[in-house]
C-alpha cells in the first residue's frame, strides 16, 4: 500500500500535495516523493523517511513552485525503501513521469523486453518499468500520453493506481485504477487526485472514484474524461458528495486504526494470495517456496521462531504444515530460542514470522539458526525490513501498513501464507490426495468472502463487550487449530484493555484453571463444528456445572453449545484447518469494544511499541 496525491489548478500544488501526504502517510511511510512543473521543467525530490523528511529536502531542493504536481508516500513491495527506489519516477527520456500504488506482477519480462531495446533502469522498482513501457508505447505508436498509458495497462498483470504527466503536456495528469484505489476530487478549476479523499476533502466535496480498469485525462478548463481501459470506450462518471469529516477519514472512517484493521481482513487475505494461488489451475505458486522446495522437500524439521502474535500463527502453522505436508514443526518463543543453546541441524528449515521484521529477538533466533547452518525462511509484513534482509528467503504478508498496535491483520496474513506453504508441501511430497488439495485451493480462495461474513458479528461483540466490560480475568479455550486462538484471544483482550486474560487448550482445564471459575469468570470458548467439536461440548458442560459464564464462537446454524451458552458468536461454515481465519474475527471485536467501553487507548496501549527492536 501506497499513497498518490496529484494537483493540478490554480493552487499552490506544493502545500496542497504535501499536506495530502501527511494524511496518506498510515498507507505507508518507508520513504516519500514530489514531482512539480515549475512552467518549464519537472522538479522532482525524494527520500526514504517520512514525509516530513521530504519536505526538508524539497525545500532545501527548491522543490516547491508549480501549479501541477504529485506526490506520493511509499510503503515498499519491490526494492527496499532508499531514495532510489522512491516515487515518483522518471521514464529514460526524463519526459514522463509516474507515481504508482500497487504491484506489476510481470515486471520482469517487461523489464528484460526493454532492456533489449536498450531501456536502462536506475531503481528495483516494477514502477520504473511500467513508465519506460509507457514511454516506449508512445514512441512506438506515435500516440498521445492517454492512448500510450492505456495501450501499456493492456499489457500489465497486477494491481495498480497510477498518475502519469508527461512534461511536453503539462496542463494534464493521466490516472488509472486496477485493484489499487483513486479518486478524483473537482473542484472550481481545479482538480485533486488522491489514494482516498483526505487530501482534498477541504477543497471539495465533490469526487469519482474510478472502478478498476478505467482511467481519466484530467485537464485544466476540460471537463473530466473517464474511459475503459479495456476497449476504450467513454464512462460516464458518477460524482458523489462526501460526507466525511477530517478526523473521521484519516482512519478511514473508523474510530481507531485497530478497527480499520480488523476490518480489512477480507482484502488483505486476498492481496496476501494473490498471484500465488491459482485455486482453478490448482496451483500455489511462491518465488521464496518455488526457489528452495529442495530445501523444504528434504528438510526432516521446520522449526519456527516468532513473538507475540506472530508466534501464535506459527503454533497455528505447525498444525497445519504437520497435518498437511506431514514434516514435523517445532514452534519456539525467539526469546527462549536464541539464549537456550538449540539443537539446529544443517536439515532444519527455519520459518521467522514477523509483521515488523524488526523484531530483536526474532532477528537474534534467525542469525542463531544461520550460524549452525539451517535454511532460513521469513514470512514479513514490512518489505526491506532487517528480518526480510536477514533470511535467506520469504514470502511477504502484502498485508499493508499495521499501525494500530495491537496485531490484527497481519495474523490473520501470517496464516494465510504459512496455509499457502503447507498447501504447496503438501502437493510436492503427494502427502494430499488430489481432490482434497483442489478442494482445500478453492476454500482458501473465498476465505476473503467468509471472513466478510465473520465481521457481521461485530454487533453481537459488543453486546457482549457491554456486559462483560467490567471483568478482572477472562479466560479462552480451544482445541486444536483452535488452541492457539485461544492463546491470541487472550493476548488482544489483555493488551488493549488490561484485564487480566488466559489462553488454555480446553482439555488442560481440569488440570488446573478449572479452580478458577466462578460466577464472576467470563470463559469464551470456541467451539466450531469440526475437529473435537464433542470434547469441547463436554468442557463448556464441566464450566456451566461450575456456574462459569459462558461465550461461545460456534458455527452458523450450532444448536448443542446454544443451548448451553450464555452467548454465541457465529462464524460461517469452513474446514477445519481454516477455522483459525474465522473464529478469531469475533474475538479481535471483542476486545476492541471492551477496550473502548474501558476507556482504552485502542491504537497506542500503554507499555507497547509496535516494534520491538529491543529484547
Ligand atoms: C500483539 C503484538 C505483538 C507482536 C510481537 C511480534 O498484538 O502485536 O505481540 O506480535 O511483538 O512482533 P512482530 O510480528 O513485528 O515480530
Amino acid at each position: 500500500m501506497c499513497g498518490i496525491v496529484g494537483y493540478i489548478g490554480h493552487r499552490d500544488a506544493y502545500s496542497v500535495i504535501i499536506k495530502g501526504l501527511h494524511r496518506l502517510e498510515y498507507r505507508g511511510y518507508d520513504s516519500a516523493g514530489i514531482v512539480l512543473y515549475d512552467g518549464q521543467d519537472l522538479k522532482l525530490s525524494k527520500t526514504k523517511g517520512k514525509v516530513s523528511d521530504l519536505e526538508a529536502k524539497a525545500e532545501s531542493e527548491k522543490t516547491t513552485i508549480g501549479k501541477i504536481g504529485m506526490g506520493h508516500t511509499r510503503w515498499a513491495t519491490h526494492g527496499v525503501p532508499n531514495d532510489v527506489n522512491s516515487h515518483p519516477h522518471f521514464s529514460n527520456s526524463g519526459k514522463l513521469v509516474i507515481i504508482h500504488n500497487g504491484i506489476i506482477e510481470n515486471y520482469e519480462p517487461l523489464k528484460q523486453e526493454l532492456i533489449k531495446r536498450g531501456y536502462t533502469f536506475k531503481s528495483d522498482t516494477d514502477t520504473e518499468v511500467l513508465i519506460n513501457l509507457i514511454e516506449e508505447v508512445k514512441k512506438k505508436e506515435n500516440c498521445k500520453l492517454g492512448k500510450a498509458v492505456q495501450i501499456a495497462l493492456n499489457q500489465v498483470i497486477g494491481a495498480y493506481a497510477i498518475a502519469v504527466i508527461d512534461v511536453e503536456k503539462p496542463d494534464e495528469i493521466i490516472v488509472a485504477r486496477l485493484g489499487s484505489p483513486l479518486a478524483i476530487g473537482i473542484g472550481e478549476d481545479e482538480f485533486f487526485i488522491a489514494s482516498d479523499a483526505t487530501p482534498f476533502i477541504e477543497y471539495t466535496s465533490n469526487a469519482i472514484y474510478l472502478e478498476d480498469e478505467e482511467m481519466a485525462i484530467v485537464r485544466l478548463h476540460k471537463p473530466l474524461k473517464v474511459r475503459k481501459i479495456k476497449d476504450d470506450s467513454l464512462v460516464d462518471p458518477y460524482i458523489q458528495e462526501l460526507q466525511l469529516n477530517l478526523e473521521q477519514i484519516e482512519k478511514g472512517g473508523y474510530d481507531h486504526f485497530m478497527m480499520k484493521e480488523i476490518y480489512e481482513q477480507p482484502s488483505v487475505i486476498k492481496d496476501t494470495y494473490r498471484g500465488r494461488l491459482l485455486a482453478n489451475k490448482g496451483i500455489i505458486q511462491m518465488s521464496g517456496v518455488e526457489d528452495n522446495l529442495e530445501k523444504f522437500l528434504n528438510a526432516k524439521r521446520i522449526l519456527i521462531v516468532a513473538c507475540g502474535t506472530s508466534w501464535h500463527a506459527g503454533l497455528v502453522a505447525e498444525y497445519i504444515i504437520e497435518e498437511f505436508s506431514r514434516i514435523p514443526v517445532e514452534v519456539e518463543y525467539a526469546s527462549e530460542f536464541r539464549y537456550r543453546n538449540p539443537i539446529i541441524n544443517k536439515d532444519d528449515v527455519v520459518i521467522a514470522i514477523s509483521q515488523s521484521g524488526e523484531t530483536a529477538d526474532t532477528l537474534a533466533a534467525i542469525k542463531l539458526a544461520k550460524e549452525n547452518g539451517a535454511f532460513v525462511f521469513g514470512v514479513c509484513n514490512v518489505v526491506g525490513s532487517s528480518i526480510s534482509r536477514e533470511t535467506h528467503a520469504g514470502a511477504y504478508t502484502h498485508a499493508g501498513p499495521e499501525i494500530g498496535v495491537a496485531s490484527t491483520k497481519a495474523f490473520t496474513t501470517q496464516i494465510t501464507i504459512l496455509t499457502l506453504l503447507a498447501l504447496r508441501l503438501a502437493k510436492a511430497k503427494g502427502t494430499m490426495n488430489n481432490s482434497e488439495y483442489q478442494r482445500y485451493l478453492l476454500e482458501l480462495e473465498i476465505m476473503p468472502e467468509k471472513v466478510q461474513e465473520a465481521l457481521l458479528t461485530n454487533d453481537v461483540a459488543k453486546q457482549i463487550a457491554e456486559i462483560y466490560k467490567d471483568a478482572t480475568n477472562c479466560l479462552y479455550l480451544g482445541r486444536g487449530y483452535n488452541f492457539p486462538v485461544a492463546l491470541e484471544g487472550a493476548l488482544k483482550l489483555k493488551e488493549i484493555s488490561y484485564i487480566h486474560a488466559e489462553g488454555y487448550p480446553a482439555a488442560e482445564m481440569k488440570h488446573g484453571p478449572i479452580a478458577l471459575i466462578d460466577e464472576h469468570m467470563p470463559v469464551i470458548v470456541i467451539a466450531p463444528n469440526k475437529g473435537h467439536y464433542d470434547k469441547v461440548v463436554s468442557n463448556i458442560q464441566e464450566i456451566k456445572s461450575r456456574s462459569g459464564k459462558i461465550i461461545a464462537v460456534v458455527t452458523k446454524g450450532d444448536t448443542q453449545v446454544k443451548a448451553l451458552a450464555d452467548h454465541v458468536i457465529e462464524i460461517p461454515e469452513t474446514n477445519e484447518p481454516f477455522t483459525p481465519l474465522l473464529t478469531t474475527i469475533p474475538l479481535q471485536l471483542l476486545s476492541y469494544h471492551i477496550a473502548v467501553l474501558r476507556g482504552c487507548n485502542v491504537d497506542q496501549p500503554r507499555n507497547l511499541a509496535k516494534s520491538v527492536t529491543v529484547e
